[in-house]
């Protein structure tokens, strides 16, 4: 079979991973006998300084046809200016809300073998495995009014919390299906103490829990949430919660699985039907790391397991994904680490090394 997929590499450490996911995809294809239409496309900063939007029309056009879409990373310091009138992630919301990926899975699973690698007690991060669905078209990212005024007192700026029941309903029905195809349990996270957005995202998933009486629901506030995931992250399975509470509770979960560069994910319009496909993005949820740009040392397996996510939900090839993964399992039990997972006696890699033995192990040979 031959797929089409478009490559955004973006800044910073983005096309250096992304290169390595590259390298992974096509020893998959080259072992199954699939191949890839690679479409390069510009994101973030370079979009910027090459054609002044973070992300054109005509990128937005070209991703929209194909299967689906690699993305590395997008942020440069050069654009931090907080006057500035165009910003590197704006692209990536806007591809965002163009492919309407609303549902943006974050899976928090740690390797046994990099135990060691977190900050945590043994005995607390071990066995932690559960799935963030973080809504990733609405909230506080889109929510209008948006702006930044001056008023005779001053400047004044607002953004807005918006959910419409729909909105609430799609996401959290991908949050119950995940929970069907794992341990059975969702958590969903809001801060229904306070907010009102809140309150009608609590009304309706449970509404939406008498469709799945065979999942445990329950509800968590999302500051009790932040706490419970590193003093018990084994008490989560799957986690269903708005859009900046998920931004802001998977970066503290990535500290559960050695790093942030373990951390893969898939962004797309709900999960498909079994053997379909749909168009989705996938990404590693680090940034673009603008220190370790050039240097080699970035750890590529969060963008490699991406790559693995792509496989699974966007080509409907799970016997892939499951290859990707395994590899990556090997890899590390042979004591292959990047800088950021480095332990005593381990075997460390540079970016391209570490693509190079998962690809190896891939391929067989
Ligand atoms: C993420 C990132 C983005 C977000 C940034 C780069 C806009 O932090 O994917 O988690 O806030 O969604
Ligand atoms: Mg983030």
């Amino acid at each position: 079979m031959k797929y089409n997929l478009a490559v955004l590499p973006g800044d910073g450490i983005g096309p250096e991973v992304l290169a390595e996911g590259v390298k992974v995809l096509e020893a998959v294809g080259k072992r199954c006998g699939h191949s890839f239409e690679l479409t390069y496309g510009l994101i973030g900063g370079v979009a910027i300084t090459a054609e002044g939007t973070a992300l054109s029309e005509a990128t937005v056009k070209m991703c929209k046809k194909q299967d689906a879409i690699l993305f590395g990373a997008v942020g440069d310091p050069r654009y931090d200016d907080p006057m500035a009138k165009v910003h590197p992630e704006d692209g990536l919301l806007r591809l965002r809300q163009a492919l309407d990926t609303f549902a943006n899975i974050r899976p928090v699973f740690l390797f046994p073998e990099l135990i060691e690698a977190t900050p945590l007690k043994t005995n607390i991060v071990k066995g932690t495995d559960f799935v963030v669905v973080r809504e990733l078209t609405g909230g506080l990212y889109f929510g209008k009014p948006k702006r930044q005024w001056t008023t005779s007192r001053g400047r004044r700026a607002v953004d807005t919390m918006a959910y419409s029941e729909q909105e609430i309903a799609r996401i959290v029905h991908v949050g119950f299906e995940l929970a069907r195809k794992r341990r059975k349990k969702l958590t969903s996270v809001d801060k229904a103490n306070v907010l009102l957005s809140s309150r009608l995202w609590r009304q309706v998933t449970m509404e939406i829990s008498k469709e799945y009486p065979d999942i445990e629901l329950d509800h968590m506030l999302v500051d009790t949430c932040t706490m419970r995931m590193i003093q018990t992250p084994t008490y989560f399975d799957v986690i269903v919660t708005e859009n900046t509470f998920g931004d802001i509770i998977t970066d503290e979960a990535s500290t559960l699985t050695g790093s942030m560069g373990m951390m893969p994910s898939a962004s797309i319009a709900g999960i498909p039907a079994e053997g379909a496909r749909i168009i989705g993005f996938y990404e590693p949820i680090h940034g673009s790391a603008p220190k370790h740009a050039g240097k080699n040392d970035a750890n590529p397996i969060a963008t490699i397991l991406s790559v693995a996510m792509m496989f699974r939900y966007s080509l409907a090839l799970e016997k892939e994904a499951r290859m990707i993964e395994t590899a990556v399992e090997d890899i590390l039990k042979e004591g292959y680490r990047t800088y950021d997972i480095m332990g005593a006696g381990m075997k460390k890699l540079g970016t391209k090394e570490m693509g190079d033995v998962i690809a190896k192990k891939v391929t067989g040979k």
